[in-house]
């Protein structure tokens, strides 16, 4: 863990516009700076970065944050690693936690420390023995090269060679000091009884070493080089402490940062894929290596784009795992897109025969969306056979089941509809029908009750709940002004001092305020811990927050509130808020009040029954002569 000390060292240090500069062209703008949207293909900036409150805002995607949270948008790094890289470029050094870490603990902590640095040894190794051995380089080298691989690209993927030599590398680890055991866990050498001085486990094969999100080695690929010997034409490191093959996808170190670029990730199945699409200059691309898609490895794609291609060979079994990836990219909330390669090519051989362009073009052009691919796919093996037709649009449409979204699943289901001139209120019916059977397949706990009302979505009015609106303007209020000071009176007419956090907080407790809002309920809950504690929860706080969405919601009420939040629309109309903090606050504060109260008794009201009626009438009548009293409140005020 890195101490608390060490983080207020990083965020009192680094610039915004310093880190952002690296990958935005920026230019002044009054006080702030603009530049065009790393996030978005864009003409006129709408990326603006204040120097002065040490954030950005991104207009055009509606993310914003601190100087940490951009590297992570755009390295796709976890918060540590933001930091750590911000303190690398700083200078700052790290300073540790040292605390609560139980032996075992320790000792799992410094296992996979060596099990990373022999993985690092071992790829130097593989790496040395290409390209500076007459082994490597007459059997290994040359084999990259009949794959019409070039150096620099060779050197960018890191590939190696494991010489035919039984034990090489094991013996040249074990000479340096590492230990029999933790060797044998990191997946490269073997100890057989019968071979005390251990093998490796991939030798005489070339190596294709798998890295992390962020460019440790984890393990390796390791390709045979003659074609017709009996045994895997791939081996791959075993699961270890370090490599979790679920959790892992080959090339997205490399490929990371244009895929956030392209806003779209192109899914192939092996590592010469991967590599061959680099070498032409497509570089936004990713291999599940064989193994089925999971559910992590859909969620690495996720932090940095929700657009997914899969381009598969056109073989059966090529198209079985592609359907089964579509659904679980579904799940994720992903669009995806599919491409069939030509009979008899993968992307590697069809990446290598044609130029670039051609094959952006044909990546571009022959994508389908899955609804298409799969009717292609399905209607040709249903032969007009009106059976299997039907169960062909079962099967899309229970892909369609898979889409979280209501609204994108009744535009896919518009588009079966017109597509296969079938009413849109059967595949509703179908729809259902499929959701019922995944819902029945689910432990009774889990399932959803409400799955039985499918209703179509008729329209889309944008429906306002001003409850919910005045909460988001106090969170707002005590994000922006938190510690500002404000004079208020008792009912005895004295006056007191108090703050904009500790008058909104107030109000809320109360009423015994429930906030409708997850993330605002968050944020509320930490200003009132922060108030146990002596201590005023404002932006400062916040945005340095390990949480993406309460870092953005601080830099949209540090930044222009006036253009992100939707005030103005809804009559709520306050002027230059910062002289006026002190009424603004008072304002809100009874507006929110008057919206809970007739919150309150609509809920009567719905709640009404023989039994209750009189009491529930008092009540009404007390409550809405509370509102009409705030609302003569209100136009005196006003
Ligand atoms: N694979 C594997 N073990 C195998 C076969 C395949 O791990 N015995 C994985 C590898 O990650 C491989 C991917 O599945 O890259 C795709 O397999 P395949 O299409 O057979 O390999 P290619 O990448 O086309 O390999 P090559 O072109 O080198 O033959
Ligand atoms: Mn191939």
């Amino acid at each position: 863990m890195i101490s608390q000390k060490t983080i207020d060292k990083i965020f009192s240090t680094i610039r915004v516009e310093e880190i952002i500069g690296e990958y935005v062209q920026l230019k002044r703008a009054g006080s702030n700076f603009k530049g065009l949207s790393p996030f978005h293909e864009e003409k006129t900036p709408s990326f603006v970065v204040s120097p002065s409150k040490q954030i950005w805002k991104d207009f055009s995607s509606g993310k914003g944050g601190t100087a940490i949270t951009f590297l992570m948008e755009i390295e796709g790094f976890t918060y540590p690693e933001a930091l750590r890289h911000a303190a690398k470029k700083y200078g700052i050094e790290i300073e540790e936690d040292q605390v609560e870490y139980s032996e075992e603990q320790k000792k799992a902590q410094s296992e996979r420390e060596i099990l990373y640095k022999i993985h690092e040894v071992a790829n130097t190794f593989f790496q040395e023995n290409l390209w500076e051995t007459e082994e490597g380089k007459t059997i290994a080298l040359s084999y990259f090269k009949e794959r019409e691989l070039h150096d620099d690209i060779i050197k960018k993927f890191q590939l190696g060679y494991s010489p035919e030599k039984k034990n090489a590398f094991t013996e040249y680890a074990l000479e340096k000091g590492y230990e029999k055991e933790i060797l044998e866990k990191s997946g490269i050498s073997i100890f057989p009884e019968n071979s005390p001085n251990g093998i490796d486990r991939f030798r005489e094969r070339v190596i294709f070493p798998i890295h992390s999100f962020s460019g440790r080695v984890l393990g390796f690929g390791a390709r045979i080089l003659k074609s017709n010997v009996k045994t895997a034409k791939y081996l791959n490191s075993p699961e270890t402490e370090i490599y979790h093959k679920s959790n892992v996808l080959y090339g997205l170190n490399q490929s990371k940062q244009a895929i956030s670029r392209e806003n779209l990730c192109l899914l192939v199945e092996g590592y010469m894929d991967v590599i061959s699409l680099h070498q032409s200059g497509i570089e936004n691309v990713v291999a599940s290596s064989g193994t089925a898609l999971t559910t992590e490895q859909i969620k690495l794609i996720k932090r940095l784009t929700e657009n997914v291609t899969i381009l598969f060979d056109g073989d059966a079994a090529g198209i079985k795992a592609s359907f089964r990836s579509i659904d679980m990219l579904l799940s994720e909330g992903m669009n995806i897109r599919v491409v069939l390669f030509p009979d008899g090519d993968d992307p590697d051989s069809f990446a290598r025969k044609n130029p670039r362009d051609f094959v952006e073009d044909f990546i571009k052009n022959q994508a389908k969306d899955f609804i298409d691919f799969k009717a292609e796919i399905l209607l040709k093996e249903a032969n007009n056979d009106p059976i299997k037709k039907a169960e062909a649009i079962r099967d899309i449409v229970k892909s369609i089941g898979f889409v979280s979204n209501a609204l994108k699943q009744e535009v896919y289901l518009k588009q079966v509809s017109t597509q296969f001139g079938l009413s849109e209120q059967s595949l509703f019916n179908e729809l259902g029908v499929q959701k019922q059977v995944v819902q029945q397949q689910k432990p009774a706990e889990k399932r959803e009750t409400n799955v039985v009302k499918l209703e179509k979505v008729q329209e889309f009015t944008e429906t306002v709940n001003p409850l919910l609106v005045l909460e988001e303007k106090l969170v707002e209020l005590m994000l922006k002004f938190g510690q500002f000071k404000l004079y208020g009176k008792t009912l005895q007419n004295e006056k007191y001092e108090t703050t904009v956090i500790e008058e909104i907080i107030n109000h809320l407790d109360e009423d015994q305020y429930q906030p409708i809002s997850p993330l605002n309920q968050r944020i509320i809950e930490e200003i009132k811990s922060g108030i146990q504690q002596n201590e005023l929860r404002s932006s400062d706080f916040f945005k340095t927050f390990m949480d993406e969405e309460v870092v953005t919601k601080t830099a949209d009420a540090l930044i222009n509130a006036h253009e992100t939040s939707n005030w103005e629309k809804h009559n709520i109309y306050f002027s230059k808020e910062e002289e006026l903090v002190d009424k603004i606050v008072k304002d809100v504060i009874i507006r929110h009040k008057r919206e809970l109260v007739v919150k309150i008794i609509n809920d009567l009201k719905h709640q009404i029954s023989e039994e209750n009626s009189a009491e529930t009438y008092q009540k009404i009548i007390t409550l809405t002569k509370l509102k009409n009293k705030i609302d003569e409140n209100l136009f005196r005020i006003l």
